[in-house]
């Protein structure tokens, strides 16, 4: 079994590559090769090699795919603020990457498993509450738009048998270990990750924000479980939301209180910022996901459980 990683390099890439290297096996097979590819260098996995690839180019996407490969997570992407800023950017790498991937395992001939990950970023806009599976997408930034473009391109290879392919639409990811990135929703890791680090950290929205959060640890969980499904367990929509919980930013700073102390929040500064609130004001966040519920995926108990797995898993020792 021959797995490759695009987005290999990121934090969900990273711990992908790590959960399945201590795992050895998928699909009923013992991985023989695990590759992580990234537009720069991976940092080195233990079990696993590291390439480049730019999903933007396609002869480095041919280069990156050999026939043998059997299961490709497509991970690599610009995330929400950065292609809203750079819609060419968005564009070549968020929707052209994606073809680029797919026409590479169209041209193989081999119909390789590909996990897409999509986000919840595809709902919003005026459809009815709650949002479920079916809900139709109505992306309101543009990388929503290259993500729900994905999805059906996802969907179309498969009905084809030019993939097996499945999508995960991602809740926020929190706590994300590291520096922070441009999503619009990087603050929702931030003003966790760096008053746990004893460092300041600023909130742009209100406490009373809502929204769909999911730990890293349980995201790789679920890539993994739903790397194990069949076609006929997917159905004729192989892209589902992948299940979150909903918390206020309240709520997940009492978290953090319960299992860090009280010094932590009083490290966090509340300014408003326009136009952070422009782009997460547009998501919705009553989100119902059924789907992969029903398939055995499956969101965190609670939020002191995400806090816990920061601590437990990447908090920097001094
Ligand atoms: N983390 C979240 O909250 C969240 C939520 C919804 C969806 N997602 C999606 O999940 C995936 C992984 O997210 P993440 O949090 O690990 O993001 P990340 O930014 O940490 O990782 C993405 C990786 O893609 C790489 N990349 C960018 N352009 C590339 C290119 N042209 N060729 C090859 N690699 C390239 C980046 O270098 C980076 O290492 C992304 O597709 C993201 O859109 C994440």
């Amino acid at each position: 079994m021959n797995v490759l990683i695009l987005g290999g390099g990121g934090v969900i890439g990273q711990k992908l590559g790590q959960a399945l290297a201590r795992r050895g096996h998928l699909r009923g097979q013992t991985i023989t090769r695990l590759t992580l590819a990234d537009v720069t260098d991976p940092a080195p996995v233990d079990g696993a090699e590291t390439i480049r690839c730019d999903i933007a180019d396609a002869a480095s996407v041919a280069a990156a795919i050999p026939p043998d490969t059997d299961v490709i997570y497509l991970l690599a992407a610009i995330v929400s603020a950065h292609a809203e800023e750079d819609f060419d950017a968005g564009m070549s790498i968020n929707m052209m990457g994606t073809l680029n991937v797919l026409e590479r395992c169209r041209a193989l001939g081999t119909c390789p498993v590909v996990v897409f990950s999509s986000s919840v970023a595809v709902y919003g806009g005026e459809v009815p509450d709650p949002i479920v599976d079916h809900t139709f997408l109505n992306p309101q930034t543009s990388y929503g738009t290259q993500k729900a473009i994905g999805e059906l391109l996802v969907n179309d290879y498969s009905r084809k048998g030019m993939i097996d392919g499945r999508g995960f639409r991602l809740p926020t990811i929190s706590v994300r270990p590291g520096k922070p990135n441009r999503a619009a929703s990087s603050f929702m890791s931030s003003i966790l990750r760096e008053p746990l680090n004893g460092q300041e950290a600023i909130c742009p929205v209100g406490p009373e924000f809502l929204h769909c959060y999911l730990s890293p640890r349980r995201c790789v969980e679920n890539l993994i479980a739903g790397t194990e499904w069949q076609p006929e367990d997917l159905g004729m929509n192989r892209c589902m939301m992948m299940p979150g919980r909903m918390w206020s930013i309240a709520q997940v700073i009492q978290a953090m209180t319960a299992v860090a102390g009280p010094e932590p929040a009083k490290l966090i500064r509340w300014e408003p910022q326009a136009d952070i609130q422009r782009i997460v004001n547009g998501w919705r966040f009553d989100l119902r996901p059924e789907k992969s519920i029903k398939l055995g995926l499956r969101a965190d108990d609670s939020f002191e459980d995400n806090i816990r797995y920061y601590l437990e898993d990447d908090q920097p020792h001094a």
